[in-house]
């Protein structure tokens, strides 16, 4: 693509922050990532990616010369035309976000005499922006521009989500901001959500409760189903037609994790809170998601009896295939209660690692984490599942009962390998 001299500091090189100065220098304009941990750094300018992120490598390594890594505040800055705030934002101990290294970056932003255009990717609470805007201006910097152009990229499919995306938002208190951003992402063809600073903001969390919400509803129309012999699958299918609902986030399982939906559904309960609101449909998806991971339990229950002593193999260690991000996932929760129930717990994951689980021996194949066992619970959906040999696996387990947390496999097929075989919101037989 062609030189668009556009240039892009990006501050933080997280997931997002990459993704976003991958593909932003994929665009055509010049980018300079800005992390504060100088091994992160080394390792992006000897050519390596820290992150598990599909496609990312390739587009790193095409966009070389139009990407610069750095330490340096000032050397980021230096002619750039925006900022882009990609730092992470995790929850503090009450819930609300922790805006520490929000605030550093604004704190840190240099004098400059031409205009730039902070852009806030990270997701934060609504009304961020404001209190940005106050405190650029206490500094004398009224000319630096502000703009909340949130993300909506899925780990696992991230590149894709960034150039090919549902719609870009961009919230803007100067239209002449707003529009600077948006041509930015010229190439990409998506329709343009131009809103209020605090619209935009509210888009990002509204769109990941609505997803959450959607979540934890099929998983009670699954725990509805267990107890009335219908078929949750079907039932997905069936309502997923309708194009009022649609069909995507309709799989029942043992509910979401992640960096971002579990943070970002406290921030929001937090800041309708702070606000005087009680939020109650998303105080009932989280509690929901909470107990859709406990439900195992009491699927192992009925069919072990008591766990103490049992061999328990958990088959995926990851919140979802495809990466190796194991913030808030089930498994961990499944792990640390099937430790306090007193099981021995083995877990395979193709890339995720058990650091951290203590009490968990993590081993290389899902051959091994089965011999010998009294149960697998399948908790993360990855491909290779689709292709081992179960009806051999079978015969290598103690008793070979399997409680598949994410309905990947089939029952019939399961049960004719030899099976005790149990799922989410499927008839048990
Ligand atoms: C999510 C959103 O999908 C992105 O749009 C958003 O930008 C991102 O959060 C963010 O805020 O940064 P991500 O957390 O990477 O992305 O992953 P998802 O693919 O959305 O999955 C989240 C969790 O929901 C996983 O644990 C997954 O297993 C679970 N899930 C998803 C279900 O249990 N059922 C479904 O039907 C779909």
């Amino acid at each position: 693509m062609e030189e668009s001299g556009q240039r892009v500091a990006v501050f933080g090189a997280g997931y997002v922050g990459l993704v976003t100065g991958a593909c932003f220098a994929e665009l055509g304009h010049r980018v300079v990532l800005r992390d504060v941990v100088e091994a992160k750094i080394e390792r992006l300018r000897r050519g390596e990616v820290p992150i598990y992120e599909p496609g990312l490598d390739d587009l790193l390594a095409r966009n070389r010369e139009r990407l610069a890594f750095t330490t340096e505040v000032d050397e980021a800055i230096e002619g750039a035309d925006f900022v882009y705030v990609a730092v992470g934002t995790p929850p503090t101990y009450s819930g609300d976000a922790d805006l520490s290294a929000v605030w550093t970056v604004v704190d840190e932003l240099p004098e400059v005499d031409h205009r730039i255009v902070v852009c806030m990717k990270s997701t934060v609470p609504v009304g961020t922006g404001e209190k940005v805007r106050h405190r650029l201006d206490a500094r004398g910097l009224a000319h630096v521009g502000y703009a909340s152009n949130p993300e909506f990229t899925a780990e696992g499919t991230a590149v894709r989500d960034f150039m090919e995306p549902d719609r870009i938002v961009i919230g803007a208190f100067e239209q002449a901001d707003g529009d600077a951003v948006a041509a930015l992402h010229a190439g990409i063809d998506a329709p343009v959500v131009r809103a209020d600073v605090a619209s935009a903001e509210m888009i990002k969390l509204a769109a990941n409760a609505a997803l959450m919400a959607r979540i934890s509803f099929i998983n009670e129309i699954a725990n509805v189903c267990e107890a009335t012999g219908a078929d949750v699958v079907k039932v997905a299918e069936g309502i997923g037609h309708d194009r009022r609902i649609g069909k995507s986030f309709l799989r029942a399982g043992i509910g979401f994790g992640g960096s971002c939906f579990p943070k970002d559904s406290l921030a929001l309960k937090q800041l309708a809170a702070s606000s005087g609101y009680h939020f109650q449909v998303l105080n009932a998806v989280i509690e929901v998601n909470e107990l859709q991971k406990r439900r195992v339990i009491g699927k192992l229950k009925r069919l072990l009896g008591s766990l103490r002593g049992k061999r328990v193999a958990l088959l995926g260690l990851a919140f979802k295939p495809n990466t190796d991000d194991t913030r808030e996932a089930p498994a961990f929760v499944l792990a640390g209660r099937l430790l306090a129930e007193g099981a021995d717990v083995v877990a395979w994951d193709p890339v995720a690692r058990a650091d951290g689980l203590h009490g968990v021996v993590q081993v290389a194949s899902v051959d091994e984490a089965l011999a010998g066992a009294d149960a697998a619970v399948l908790v993360t959906e990855w491909p290779q599942l689709a292709e081992v040999d179960w009806a051999s696996l079978a015969e290598r387990m103690r008793s070979a009962v399997l409680v598949d947390g994410r309905n990947m496999l089939d029952p019939g097929a399961m049960r004719a390998a030899g099976f005790t075989y149990d799922a989410i919101g499927r008839a048990a037989s």
